[in-house]
């Protein structure tokens, strides 16, 4: 297979999930990170060995502007037209809202929103016809967060920009949709106190965080079905029906 799929923070959690099960399916990969160039380097090994597939890392942090330069001029470098962008990372901001500072804000407005459109804006003449894109929203874009304010609006923002690029993109034959997990157990997760994952999980009808190979499966059909098209997947294993 010649295709490439880029996916941001695809070096952990459920970015490495996703990347792992496309190079299960011969896909290449260009999987960028923030801090972590050590995993990054393992993960990269860890995958060329295992399946016969390229695979590329690229340090390229989205709460900075010269990420966008970094990205395209790498896909230029290679000439590198992907068939699919999961625009995967994403960052919060849980200091109290009495105390949030505008710069705050405006970090995770930066890198869970304006990085993806200003880099989509940049490469989307690069990607291959007949591709896609594919966001990562949560959950708490649909519902109210307890703890980032900056978080949910962010991740709302995202689901909104999902419907709304469907007709930006139209022109080059590209798809747009988003995955809304719900609670998977990333780093991101396990950080937390156990009481909390407790409370978490007792909200969950299936009483259980999502793995990410499990969260991954839908990304792949995403991107291989041709007739998903504005779409925000939802996957909670029930919350809040319990
Ligand atoms: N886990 C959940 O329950 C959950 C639920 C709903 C939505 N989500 C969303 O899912 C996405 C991934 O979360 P995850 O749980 O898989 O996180 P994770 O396990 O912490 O993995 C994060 C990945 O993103 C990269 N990353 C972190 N900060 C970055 C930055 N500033 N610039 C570029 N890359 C960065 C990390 O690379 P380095 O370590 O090298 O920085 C790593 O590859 C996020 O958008 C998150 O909002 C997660």
């Amino acid at each position: 297979m010649n295709k490439c799929i880029l996916i941001t923070g695809g070096t952990k959690g459920i970015g490495y999930a996703i990347a792992e099960i496309l190079a299960k399916s011969g896909y290449n990969l260009l999987l960028t990170f923030g801090a972590d160039q050590q995993q990054a380097i393992t993960v990269q090994a860890e995958l060329r060995g295992k399946y016969a597939v390229k695979v590329e890392v690229l340090q390229a942090d989205i709460s900075e502007k010269s990420s966008i330069d970094k990205i395209a001029s790498f896909l230029d470098a290679d000439d590198i037209h992907p068939f699919s962008v999961v625009f995967n990372a994403g960052l919060t901001c849980r200091t109290p809202f009495e105390q949030m500072t505008l710069e705050e804000w405006e970090r995770v407005f930066f890198a869970n929103v304006h990085f993806p459109v200003f880099l989509l804006q940049r490469i989307c003449g690069k990607l291959q016809s007949g591709g896609n894109v594919v966001f990562t929203g949560s959950l708490m874009g649909e519902y109210a967060h307890s703890v980032s304010l900056a978080y949910g609006v962010t991740k709302s923002a995202v689901h909104s920009l999902v419907k709304n690029l469907v007709k930006f993109m139209q022109p080059y034959r590209i798809r747009v949709n988003a995955v809304a997990p719900g609670f998977v157990d990333t780093e991101w997760q396990k950080n937390k106190p156990a009481e909390i994952r407790k409370s978490i999980e007792s909200k969950i009808a299936l009483g259980r965080f999502c793995s990410p190979e499990e969260l991954s499966e839908i990304y792949k059909l995403i991107i291989e079905n041709n007739y998903f098209n504005g779409e925000v997947i939802t996957m909670s294993g029930g919350y809040s029906f319990r």
